[in-house]
């Protein structure tokens, strides 16, 4: 919801930054406006879910908590798919995709081996309430979320982000 207001006020600045320059007199050159378009995010690959099509508990996260939550995991993980691995790997399509496969990623060996074929909401909800118990020799070098709202909340959030 928010990013696709983000995107809106996005198109909202172009327009804008469009509109003053046909006053300026000057013409938009054509490979202007092509640049801007090849800019576009590409086409998501699965459908963005809402909060109402996530299962219970997560239906009933806060969003906005959850991506103020996500703050504390942006530094290491992009949610974009273009924008590659940071300190982490890329978490798009984190929940659809088998558990340390991004592509590469050099993992560390405790989570290219863990059995678990993929992210289920409740692995990740365990895993970020005690990052060092629940797989310990992992490089995600996290201290963990003690609140357990906050960690619904930013599970909801990136159960919606992931799929974007
Ligand atoms: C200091 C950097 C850092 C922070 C902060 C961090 N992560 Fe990570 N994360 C990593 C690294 C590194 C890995 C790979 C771990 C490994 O290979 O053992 C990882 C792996 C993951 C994976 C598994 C991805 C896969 O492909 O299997 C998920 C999911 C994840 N992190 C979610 C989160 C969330 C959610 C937060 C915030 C609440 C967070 N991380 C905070 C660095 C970080």
């Amino acid at each position: 919801m928010t990013r696709r207001n983000m995107h809106l006020s996005g198109a909202v600045m172009i327009a804008l930054a469009l509109a003053a320059c046909g006053e300026g007199g000057s013409p938009t050159p054509a490979a202007e406006t092509t640049q801007t378009q090849a800019a576009e995010p590409p086409a998501p690959t699965v459908p963005a879910l809402t909060l109402s099509d996530l299962p219970a508990p997560y239906n009933e996260a806060d969003l906005e908590r959850g991506k103020a939550v996500f703050a504390k995991c942006r530094n290491c993980h992009s949610l974009v798919a273009a924008e590659g691995a940071r300190v982490g790997p890329n978490l798009h399509g984190v929940f659809e995709r088998p558990t340390a496969s991004a592509e590469g990623f050099r993992y560390s060996p405790a989570l290219a081996e863990w059995p678990e074929e993929t992210w289920r909401p409740d692995l990740l909800e365990q895993w970020l309430e005690k990052p060092k118990d629940f797989l310990p020799g992992s490089s995600m070098f996290f201290n963990g979320i003690d609140d357990a709202d906050d960690r619904r909340d930013v599970i909801a959030f990136l159960l919606i982000e992931t799929r974007r």
